[in-house]
């Protein structure tokens, strides 16, 4: 989704800046459900899981003091995006390995898309600090990405049902986190 100046009294930038944070919560919550099913089915994915879920919880700190220091806001749909990783998480764990994994794939794929439209929103206003924010995560976001892809197989089955659905229920919630 390309981004636009912002007509309301929140500026783009912190608009951008509380959509990611609250994208964090749900990145965390689709790997903490993970986790806790993988713990029962597949005990060698956890850590790898654990060690994405340490990553976007610092993430999430990264964009929270951001929008500190900018006096910005949560976003509304935080809570929301909370839920709808969870049950995500929960249904990708629920399809096995592949499932995990395709779901790792698709998630963030989805998300550097949006995280490249940002960065070049950002760079042509010259909000550098935003900048920053944004552009620290991007190596951790296209690792998982590539281990979810690496993982998972090139012909996992799972990526494109998952992809769409991710992309289905991400698009609007960002639309509406963006309003
Ligand atoms: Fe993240
Ligand atoms: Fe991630």
């Amino acid at each position: 989704m390309k981004c636009r100046d912002s007509k309301s009294s929140l500026d783009t930038p912190k608009k951008i800046l509380k959509v990611n944070h609250a994208g964090e919560c749900g990145a965390i919550n689709i790997y903490r459900s993970q986790i806790l099913l993988c713990k029962f089915f597949y005990r060698d994915l956890v850590p790898l899981l654990q060690s994405f879920k340490v990553d976007e919880e610092r993430h999430r700190d990264i964009f929270w003091n951001e929008i500190i220091a900018r006096n910005g806001v949560r976003c509304k749909s935080y809570w929301l995006c909370g839920l709808g990783g969870f049950v995500m998480g929960f249904i990708s764990s629920l399809l096995g390995r592949r499932g995990i994994l395709a779901c790792t794939w698709a998630v963030e794929s989805v998300v550097i898309n949006h995280l490249e439209e940002q960065l070049k929103y950002l760079e042509s206003k010259g909000d550098h600090s935003a900048y920053e924010a944004v552009y620290s995560i991007l190596e951790d976001e296209k690792n998982h990405r590539d281990t979810g892809f690496k993982e998972g197989g090139v012909t996992n089955i799972w990526y494109q049902p998952l992809r769409f659905s991710v992309s289905f229920f991400t698009e609007p919630i960002i639309r509406f986190g963006m309003r």
